[in-house]
């Protein structure tokens, strides 16, 4: 297809940071240089679009980035770029920096920044899910979450060495935001005996029987991964409440902000670089208002509207064999 005809475009990390956004950069970068494009990157996401925060880039900007966690260009959440005025501040600075086209790497609520920048600047704009919550539709998986999966399994294999040292029960709390995705999966991985998360009611009463079967029928650790969504007051108010109805010590850990960090996994890294260079391609070929994903192994695009408003669903098998696999 004959290439559309753009000169210089420009990246930014924008949210939440997420392991793999450097490998996104770096996919970015390289094949906008292959194809003779200049490229810039905006520091410190929005707010760095709105204060014009514009630095060049080139293929060797992203060398021995990929096997970092972060973003070189750090991000930033902007209270600025969520007014008009911001949104047509960075669509001026847009503009006096030539950028014919946007790649905006971050979760939903930078998606949903990108959809209305696209109402005050004429450039194109394409989206990479950049987010460890993995609540992306148009996607099966999203840049950073195969690294937190890690991260959560690798602390939830810690906590079942004192689990089955001493008569408790654990409540590990993981990220995620509104969603389940990390809970579900290290729960399945980390071989749980309750998976809590936003998307299915908390029964405390129910939670307390199956704490008390377990201990009757002699299994030696009980524990329970908490979506920090599923819960008011998350592990540490679920735990108190817990050990009050069951008389049974419950301890909470909260594993926090160690899940934005650490080096991208191998799938993380791999996903990055398909959709940075995917993007990079279909912004070639005129394409804009898009986030790029993957979806059944093949790369596809998905109007950024729908990223957010279609609200992807959990896998309902994980929790039915979780529950076999509890027994
Ligand atoms: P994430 O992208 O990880 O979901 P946030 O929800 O904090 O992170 O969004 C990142 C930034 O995107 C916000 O700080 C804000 O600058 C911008 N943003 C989020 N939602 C909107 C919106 N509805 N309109 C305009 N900008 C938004
Ligand atoms: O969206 C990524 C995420 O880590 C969520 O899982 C978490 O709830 C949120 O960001 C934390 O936001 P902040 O970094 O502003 O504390």
């Amino acid at each position: 297809m004959q290439d559309h005809k753009i000169n210089k475009v420009a990246v930014l990390t924008s949210g939440g940071d997420a392991p793999g956004m450097n490998a996104a950069i770096r996919a970015i970068v390289r094949t906008a240089s292959h194809h003779g494009l200049q490229i810039a990157g905006v520091q410190k996401g929005y707010y760095g679009l709105v204060h014009n925060e514009f630095i060049d880039l080139g293929s060797r900007s992203v060398s021995n980035i990929i096997q970092r966690g972060g973003t070189i260009l750090r991000s930033a959440r902007c209270q600025e770029f969520r007014t008009e005025e911001g949104q047509r501040q960075a669509a001026e600075n847009l503009q006096s920096n030539d950028i014919d086209a946007l790649f905006v790497i971050g979760g939903d609520g930078s998606l949903q920044g990108a959809h209305h920048l696209a109402t005050h600047w004429p450039g194109q704009i394409i989206g990479l899910p950049g987010t460890i919550d993995n609540d992306l539709s148009g996607t099966d998986y999203t840049i950073g979450y195969f690294t937190a999966l890690d991260t959560a399994l690798d602390a939830i294999d810690k906590i079942r060495d004192t689990a089955d040292a001493i008569d408790r029960v654990f409540l590990v709390e993981v990220m995620g935001r509104m969603a389940g995705f990390i809970a579900a999966g290290a729960g399945v991985a980390g071989g749980a005996e309750e998976i809590l998360v936003p998307e299915r009611a908390v029964d405390i009463d129910a939670l307390v029987d199956d704490i008390t079967i377990a201990k009757e029928k002699g299994k030696v650790s009980f524990i329970m991964i908490v979506a920090e969504g599923a819960y008011p007051g998350g592990a540490t108010a679920l735990s108190v409440e817990l050990e009050k109805k069951s008389g049974i010590e419950c301890r909470p850990c909260i594993l926090g902000y160690i899940q934005r960090g650490g080096s991208p996994a191998a799938l993380d890294r791999i996903l990055a670089t398909k959709l940075g260079t995917f993007s990079v391609e279909q912004a070639l070929q005129g394409v804009s208002g898009v986030m790029t994903g993957i979806i059944n192994s093949e790369l596809v695009t998905t109007p950024l509207k729908q990223t957010w408003e279609n609200r992807k669903p959990l896998d309902p098998y994980l929790f039915e064999l979780q529950k076999i696999m509890a027994g």
